[in-house]
C-alpha cells in the first residue's frame, strides 16, 4: 500500500508513537542497493580490526588512494592559484561551469594532441562525480552494460537512477544490468558476440580492478559493436597514464569512429596525486548524438551548468601546471614509482605460486584464489598479515575468488607487505 500511496502522492502521517519518522517515502531505488558502498565498507572493517588490535601495524593496499606528495612544479601551480585569490587583480569568483578556457585548451592539445576540441572538454571535480552526472543525464529509462568485475560506481549509480530491478541473490547481479564477464578465459575482454544490446556500455581500461588494458584491436571491436547497436560507450580512462604496453591506446578517441559512439571520462587523481584536490574531465564529442539528432554534448552542458558550478579555481591552476612539460615529467616520476610497487607485488605473488593478472599497465594487481570467497580471503589476509586488500566480489560477482592489491602505497609498505605474504604463503 505504501507504493500506492507514493503513486497517488498521498501524504503519509508522521509517526509520533515510538521514534519520530517523517512522512516521506524512501526512494525505493536506494533500498535495492546492497549494504554500503564498497570502499567505506572496507574502511569500516579495517577500523574494527584496528580497534580490536591496537598494537598491530596495518598496511593498506586497499583503496586506490595516492600517497606520494605532490611534486614541486605541480604544487607551485596550486599555490599560485591560491595566491591569486588574495589579490584584487587575481581574485576570481564563479568560473565557467565547463572549466577555464586555458585548461580546456591544454587538455585538448596536451592529452589528446588536438584530436578533441576544447569545447568538447568539460572540467570537473573528478570521474566518480562525472559518472553520476552522466547517469543523471541518461535517466531512469536507460539500459546499461558493465564489465564484470568493474568499478562499483557504474552499477550503483544505475541502481540509484532506477535503471534496474532488484538485486538477484541467485546471480549476485542486479536484474536489468548486463554484466559482461571479463576473466582469464577471455583475456579480460568481453565476449561481445554474445552480449545483448544496451543503450550504454561502461568500459574501464586499464581496468579497475583487474588491471587488464584493452588493445587497439579490442577497442576497435568495442567501437564497432557500439556502432552496430546504436549504443553509447562511457569510457573510463582514469588509469591511462599507467599504460606501458605499446599496443594499448590511452584514449578510446584514438579509435576510428569512436567520436560517434563514445564519451571519455578521465581524472588528475591518479595522474598527479589529486585524489584530495579533486579535478577531472569528460570529453563529449560533437558527433555523438541521440536518436532524435540532439547532441549529447548539449545535454551534458545543461547538466554541468545546472548541477555544477565549475571545478575549484585553485585545483584548475594545479591542473594547468600538471600539463606543463615540467608537470608531465613529474607525473611520469610518480607513475614510475607506483608501477615499481606494482611489479614487486606482482612478482612476489607469482613467486608464491598464485595466478596473477594486472600490474603491468595499471596500478592494480589481481590475484586469484580459486574456489574461495574473496571476503574470506580478505579477512584471512588482514588477520594474518595486517595487510588491507580489496575482495574481488566487491567489483561484481565475476570478481569473487580474487583479491585486488593497490600499488599506491609507499615502496617501504609494499616491501613489508611482500615480506608478510612470503611468511604466510611461502
Ligand atoms: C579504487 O580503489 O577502486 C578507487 O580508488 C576508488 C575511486 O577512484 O573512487
Amino acid at each position: 500500500s505504501s507504493r500506492k500511496d507514493a503513486r497517488r502522492n498521498v501524504r503519509v502521517t508522521p509517526r509520533m508513537d515510538a521514534e519520530y519518522r517523517t512522512g516521506v517515502k524512501r526512494n525505493e531505488n536506494f533500498s535495492k542497493l546492497q549494504a554500503g558502498y564498497l570502499f567505506p565498507e572496507i574502511a569500516r572493517r579495517r577500523n574494527a580490526y584496528i580497534e580490536e588490535n591496537p598494537d598491530k601495524d596495518i598496511i593498506s593496499l586497499g583503496i586506490g588512494d595516492t600517497t606520494l606528495p605532490i611534486p614541486d612544479h605541480i604544487r607551485s601551480g596550486l599555490q599560485a592559484g591560491a595566491s591569486k585569490l588574495g589579490t584584487k587583480e587575481g581574485y576570481s569568483g564563479y568560473g565557467a561551469e565547463q572549466g577555464s578556457a586555458g585548461l580546456r585548451d591544454k587538455i585538448a592539445s596536451n592529452i589528446y594532441s588536438d584530436r578533441v576540441k576544447p569545447e568538447e572538454v568539460f572540467v570537473s571535480d573528478g570521474a566518480k562525480c562525472d559518472i553520476a552526472r552522466l547517469q543523471m543525464m541518461f535517466g531512469p529509462g536507460t539500459t546499461s552494460a558493465v564489465q564484470d568485475p568493474s568499478y562499483p560506481v557504474y552499477v550503483d549509480t544505475s541502481v540509484m537512477q532506477g535503471q534496474t530491478q532488484l538485486f538477484n541473490e541467485g546471480t549476485s547481479q542486479f536484474d536489468g544490468i548486463t554484466y559482461m564477464r571479463c576473466d582469464a578465459s577471455n583475456g579480460f575482454f568481453p565476449d561481445l558476440e554474445n552480449t545483448q544490446r544496451t543503450d550504454v556500455i561502461f568500459f574501464c581500461s586499464p581496468n579497475n580492478p583487474t588491471g587488464a588494458a584493452a588493445s587497439k584491436s579490442q577497442l576497435e571491436e568495442l567501437v564497432s559493436f557500439a556502432k552496430k547497436n546504436g549504443s553509447i560507450i562511457v569510457y573510463d580512462a582514469a588509469y591511462a597514464p599507467f599504460v606501458r604496453s605499446s599496443d594499448v591506446p590511452k584514449s578510446i578517441l584514438e579509435i576510428e569512429g569512436a567520436r560517434e559512439v563514445a564519451i571519455e571520462c578521465n581524472s588528475f587523481s591518479k595522474y598527479a596525486g589529486f585524489t584530495g584536490v579533486r579535478l577531472g574531465w569528460v570529453v563529449v564529442p560533437n558527433e555523438l548524438k541521440y536518436s532524435d539528432g540532439t547532441k549529447v554534448r548539449a545535454d551534458f552542458n545543461r547538466v554541468m551548468t545546472t548541477c555544477f558550478n565549475g571545478a575549484s579555481n585553485i585545483a584548475q591552476s594545479g591542473g594547468l601546471a600538471c600539463l606543463d612539460k615540467e608537470g608531465l615529467d613529474e607525473i611520469e616520476g610518480l607513475i614510475d614509482y607506483y608501477m615499481k610497487n606494482a611489479a614487486l607485488l606482482r612478482t612476489t605473488m607469482i613467486d608464491l605460486g598464485f595466478d596473477v593478472y594486472g600490474g603491468t599497465d595499471a596500478p592494480y594487481v589481481w590475484v586469484s584464489f580459486p574456489g574461495r570467497s574473496s571476503w574470506d580471503v580478505f579477512s584471512e589476509i588482514l588477520e594474518k598479515t595486517q595487510v588491507v586488500t580489496i575482495p574481488g566480489a566487491g567489483f561484481g560477482p565475476g570478481g569473487d575468488g580474487f583479491i585486488r592489491m593497490s600499488a599506491f602505497a609507499s615502496k617501504e609498505s609494499c616491501e613489508e607487505a611482500c615480506e608478510r605474504f612470503r611468511k604466510m604463503y611461502g
